[in-house]
C-alpha cells in the first residue's frame, strides 16, 4: 500500500515506524511530473533499500524570476498512481507553506560548485536545491537518496554538500533514461511542440559526436565545444545556452580533455530549456587502441 502524507510531523511518525521495523529508508527526491527516469529510480530504491520514500515538490527557491514555476506540470493523481504501481511506501507531497513557513530565512549554499554551468546560467538555482534537499534529508532521513545523472551537477554538488556537512546519507546515481531516439527523460520534454521534439534529440546527438572525436584523440576542450556549438547553431529552433567540459569531480571548466570529464549543454527551444550530459572516463581514454592516441 502506498500512503500519502503532508505534514512533516506524520512522515516522521511514518518513517520511524518502518525503521523500527528493521526496515532501511530510501529516498526519491522529485518535482512530480514523473517519467520513465524517475521510475527507475524508484526501482532502484526499492532493490535497495526497505521502505522507499517518494517526494513530490515544485520548489520555488530553484526557480529564477523568469522560469517556468507556474507553468511546471503537477499531475498530482497521476504521480501518485505511478508511486503506488511502482510500490512506493510512502509519498510526501508537503505544501510550499509547510516547506517554507513565513520568516524562513536559513538555506545552504555549495559555494564554488554552485557557479559554473546550470548555476552560471540560473542564478540561485542551486541554493534552492541544495536548500530543499537538505530539508528533506532532514525530514525523512533516508539511509539513501537516488538521484539521476541526467543532472549531473545537481548530484554532485548534493555529494559535496553530503561530504561537507557530514550528512548520514547514502547517495545512489542512476543512469539517464532516453527515449529510443536518444533525447533524454525530462519533465520539460512535455512542453516541446511537434517540431522542437523532432530536433531535441541533437543534444545527445552533439555529446556523441564530441565522445567519438575525443575518442579520435581530440583533446582541446574549445575544438569539442566549438563542434557541438556549430552542431546546435544549425538544428531549426535550437538556441545554445551553455556547452562546457568540466571535471567531474570539481565540475570545474578545464582546457583539455584529461581523467574524468563531463561535457555538459544546455539548449532553449522557444521557452523550453533542456539539459543533457556524457561522462567520458580516464578508463575509456586509457584503453584507446595506440593508433588513436595523439601524438606526443
Ligand atoms: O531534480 C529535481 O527534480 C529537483 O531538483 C529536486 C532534487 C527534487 C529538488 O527539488
Amino acid at each position: 500500500m502506498t500512503i500519502c502524507m503532508a505534514s512533516v510531523e506524520d512522515v516522521r511518525v511514518e518513517v520511524k515506524q518502518a525503521r523500527d521495523r528493521g526496515r532501511t529508508i530510501g529516498l526519491v527526491p522529485t518535482m512530480g511530473a514523473l517519467h520513465a527516469g524517475h521510475v527507475s529510480l524508484i526501482r532502484e530504491a526499492r532493490e535497495r533499500t526497505g521502505f522507499v520514500v517518494v517526494s513530490i515538490f515544485v520548489n520555488p527557491t530553484q526557480f529564477g524570476p523568469n522560469e517556468d514555476l507556474n507553468r511546471y506540470p503537477r499531475p498530482f493523481e497521476k504521480d501518485f498512481q505511478i508511486c503506488r504501481e511502482e510500490g512506493a511506501d510512502l509519498v510526501f507531497a508537503p505544501s510550499a507553506d509547510t516547506m517554507y513557513p513565513a520568516h524562513f530565512q536559513s538555506f545552504v549554499q555549495v559555494e564554488r560548485m554552485q557557479q559554473y554551468l546550470e548555476g552560471a546560467s540560473r542564478p540561485g538555482h542551486f541554493k534552492g536545491v541544495a536548500t530543499v534537499v537538505l530539508k528533506l534529508f532532514n525530514i525523512i532521513r533516508p539511509d539513501t537518496a537516488f538521484f539521476g545523472q541526467k543532472d549531473a551537477q545537481q548530484a554532485r554538488l548534493i555529494q559535496q554538500m553530503v561530504r561537507d556537512l557530514n550528512l548520514p546519507v547514502g547517495l545512489q546515481i542512476c543512469p539517464t533514461v532516453r527515449e529510443l531516439d536518444g533525447l533524454a527523460l525530462s519533465s520539460r520534454n512535455q512542453y516541446l511542440d511537434a517540431e522542437q521534439r523532432r530536433n531535441a534529440p541533437i543534444l545527445y546527438k552533439a555529446l556523441q559526436e564530441a565522445e567519438q572525436l575525443i575518442l579520435k584523440g581530440e583533446r582541446s576542450t574549445a575544438e569539442i565545444e566549438k563542434h557541438i556549438t556549430a552542431r546546435i547553431a544549425s538544428t531549426p529552433g535550437a538556441v545554445l545556452d551553455y556547452v562546457a567540459a568540466v571535471d567531474s569531480d570539481r565540475f570545474e571548466p578545464i582546457q583539455r580533455i584529461e581523467g574524468d570529464v563531463i561535457i555538459a549543454l544546455a539548449v532553449r527551444f522557444g521557452r523550453t530549456r533542456l539539459i543533457d550530459n556524457v561522462l567520458v572516463s580516464s578508463a575509456t581514454l586509457k584503453s584507446l587502441p595506440n593508433h588513436l592516441l595523439p601524438a606526443g
